[in-house]
């Protein structure tokens, strides 16, 4: 088994990325495998070409690594990889298209509506802000349709911070996702496939003092996580229904990760799912990993294997 661990990227999240492939990279060859770490950025097709007889372990975020085109580009050079095939990437990155998966599968998403750049544009500030909220109410969060890390997210408590927060979002994407804020504790449910079926790993809570943005996320010892999550059982047996549920809806492979808020009656609401989840050192996938008593390298190494075979 050779293994080529994909990472860096394009996207905002190149500097994430690289991190989380140190982290894959470091934990395999801990375990024996042979791994050749490629940092790619726009030379990502020669680094495909060493990639030939090997495993491609793509661990890039956001754009052009998460919403399938890597995927796409790997088929075409028949190199077998670790993670979901390109569609249901497509459909996961999209948080629009993932909510509708997610409800049509019974699941339960956060009220929300889509805008897009012109409609601000078009119809002002002004009159948007009001029929948002009208629609939505308050406090609201701002999201790029597709992105991670939170580039571009902000949480809006009063409307006039509805305009400055469309604008932050609309420099990472041309539509915005807005969605009422769900009240609750955050969690994160990684779920594994080792090839006998999709498992939910332990959730992991999430305590951030502010909002879980970009330097939070990457900053040690700024965000608070708790594993496994301090919820009543029955909500942990919840999320992991969910998170299970969220994984199948997608049609996804080998590893994802849901994040959620479970309410204070218990209910699990979903955010959206991850494909390519964080792998960094403050990343809530390898501590559920951890916190289920699998080692990250064996982790790692049975994907793999089994994306050899
Ligand atoms: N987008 C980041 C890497 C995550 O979901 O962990
Ligand atoms: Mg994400």
């Amino acid at each position: 088994l050779r293994v080529v661990v994909i990472a860096g990227g394009l996207s905002p999240e190149r500097e994430v990325s690289q991190k989380s492939g140190a982290q894959v990279a470091d934990a395999l060859r801990r375990v024996g495998v042979e791994v050749d770490l490629r940092d790619v950025g726009t030379d990502l097709l020669p680094a495909l070409a060493d990639a030939s007889g090997a495993v491609a372990f793509p661990v890039l975020h956001g754009t052009a690594g998460e919403d399938g085109t890597i995927k796409e580009i790997l088929e075409l050079a028949g190199v077998p990889y670790v993670g979901a095939r390109p569609g249901a990437c497509r459909a996961a990155f999209d948080k629009a298209v993932a909510k509708e998966a997610f409800a049509r599968a019974g699941l339960v998403t956060p009220a929300s509506v889509t805008l897009p750049k012109e409609a601000f544009h078009d119809l002002g500030a002004a009159a948007l802000t009001g029929r948002i909220i009208e629609r939505l109410g308050l406090p609201l969060f701002v999201k790029p349709r597709a992105g991670g890390s939170a580039f571009g997210v902000s949480r809006v408590d009063a409307a006039e911070q509805l305009p400055e927060a469309l604008m932050a979002c609309f420099a990472y994407h041309d539509e915005a996702l807005i969605e009422r804020l769900v009240t609750g504790t955050e969690i994160a449910i990684g779920v594994a496939d080792l090839g006998e079926g999709p498992f939910a790993l332990p959730p992991v809570e999430i305590v951030a003092e502010g909002l879980y943005d970009y330097t939070a996320r990457y900053t040690p010892g700024a965000v608070e996580f708790h594993h496994p999550a301090r919820i009543p059982p029955a909500a942990a047996e919840e999320a992991a229904r969910v998170a299970l549920a969220a994984h199948r809806a997608l049609g996804l492979r080998d590893l994802s990760r849901t994040d959620a808020i479970v309410t204070g009656d218990g209910k699990v609401v979903i955010l959206e799912t991850n494909v390519a989840p964080g792998m960094t050192l403050t990343s809530t996938y390898p501590m559920a990993l951890e916190a289920a008593g699998l080692g990250f390298g064996d982790f790692c190494r049975d994907l793999a294997s089994a994306a050899e075979h």
